[in-house]
């Protein structure tokens, strides 16, 4: 047994962990939940968005799987995700796009993993204001880029293209601009490229990357970015399989995982029972590859693929189904 955090989160978050646990439980994955509050709920209960106990239990068991949390607006609250990703240095930002079956999109057989650096570049909103007077306001932002922590992201990407037999990596920068941020981030990338002499290597500014993941997704293999542009294109990779609903995503740093649905806590569809729990069980599944239960979730996989394919009627409204979040977790059930 392994001992994962479960952090249900706010929202639609318990309906959608519930789900995730009923499936997990059935396909016999060997994981001992240990669950935690984070989000609003935490900071109406504790005055905490992130309690320590939440914190200290991650620390201890090293794995998480985490709901959505509702970030309110105003000052005082930080956003927990940014926090956890600091706090154990997640630096991969891994969001995987494989076509699914019945999910209508005008895109087939995409296939790609996109590695995105999670703590640095111009994300970190390191921005200031340069004061010109009140009708001439100037403000500017900084971007980091280091050697180490691009090395550490490119390597994750190499490394998990070996690992799960891919052949292909694209780097994706923009270093004809920005020479020195981005321009860092290829060198370093051509450089490691040189020490895996089996996988096809290739390098795409960013803008042309936009317009060929929309021509044909089909060459993409796996992906390494930088953190804004991992940001915009994994969002882009996701709407190519059906979009946020369908899409699992997680955190990983060296000794720490976090798995997340990237979708928000959906406070317009709370308590009905329509809650698609789709993209947190695939994110479960990455959770169950990190831990080695790589053939369980692959039955899960496969019990999700057939319930599109002969059961979309049990499916959520969200993909074109006329079913519940219960029916849904029910079929795979069966299906498993
Ligand atoms: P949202 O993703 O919660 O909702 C956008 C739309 O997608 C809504 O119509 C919603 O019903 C639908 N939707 C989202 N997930 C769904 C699912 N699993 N099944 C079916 N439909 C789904 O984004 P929104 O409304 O911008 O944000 C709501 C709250 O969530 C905010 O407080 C925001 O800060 C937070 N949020 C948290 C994230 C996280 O924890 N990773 C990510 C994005 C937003
Ligand atoms: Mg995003």
């Amino acid at each position: 047994m392994k001992n994962i955090v479960l952090i249900p989160g706010d929202g639609i978050g318990s309906e959608i962990t519930n789900s995730v646990t009923t499936i997990l439980e059935e396909a016999g994955a060997e994981v001992n939940w240990i669950e935690k509050s984070a989000g609003l709920k935490a900071y109406e209960e504790t005055g905490n968005p992130l309690p320590d106990d939440t914190v200290e239990a991650i620390e201890e068991h090293r794995i998480a799987l985490k709901g959505p949390l509702t970030t309110p607006v105003g000052s005082g609250f930080r956003s927990v995700n940014v926090a956890l990703r600091q706090k154990f240095n997640l630096y991969s930002n891994i969001r995987p796009a494989r076509t699914l079956p019945s999910i209508d999109t005008p895109f087939r057989n995409v296939d790609m993993v996109l590695f995105r650096e999670n703590t640095q570049g111009l994300y970190i909103g390191k921005e200031k204001w340069i004061n010109e007077g009140e009708d001439k306001r100037h403000s500017e932002a900084i971007a980091v880029v280091t050697e180490e922590a691009s090395k550490k992201i490119i390597r994750a990407a190499f490394d998990y293209a070996v690992k799960n037999e891919r052949k292909k990596v694209t780097l994706v920068h923009k270093a004809n601009i920005l020479k020195l941020t981005t321009g860092l981030f290829l060198e370093i990338g051509q450089k490691i490229a040189k020490e895996y002499p089996d996988i096809e290597f290739q390098d795409l500014i960013v803008d042309n990357m936009a317009m060929q993941m929309v021509l044909r997704p089909q060459q993409f293999d796996v992906v390494v970015t930088t953190n804004l542009f991992g940001d915009i294109l994994s969002d882009l990779a996701s709407g190519l399989v059906g979009g946020l609903g369908v899409t699992g995503a997680a955190n990983i740093g060296d000794d720490a995982a976090m798995f997340e649905a990237v979708h928000g806590s959906a406070p317009d569809i709370v308590g009905k029972n329509v809650a698609n729990p789709m993209a947190l069980l695939f994110s479960s599944l990455m959770m169950l590859e990190h831990i080695d239960q790589k053939q369980i979730a692959e039955n899960i996989r496969k019990a999700i693929y057939k319930t599109l394919v002969e059961k979309k009627v049990y499916c959520t409204p969200d993909i074109g189904g006329e079913g519940t979040t219960s029916t849904f977790t029910q079929a795979v059930c069966d299906n498993i």
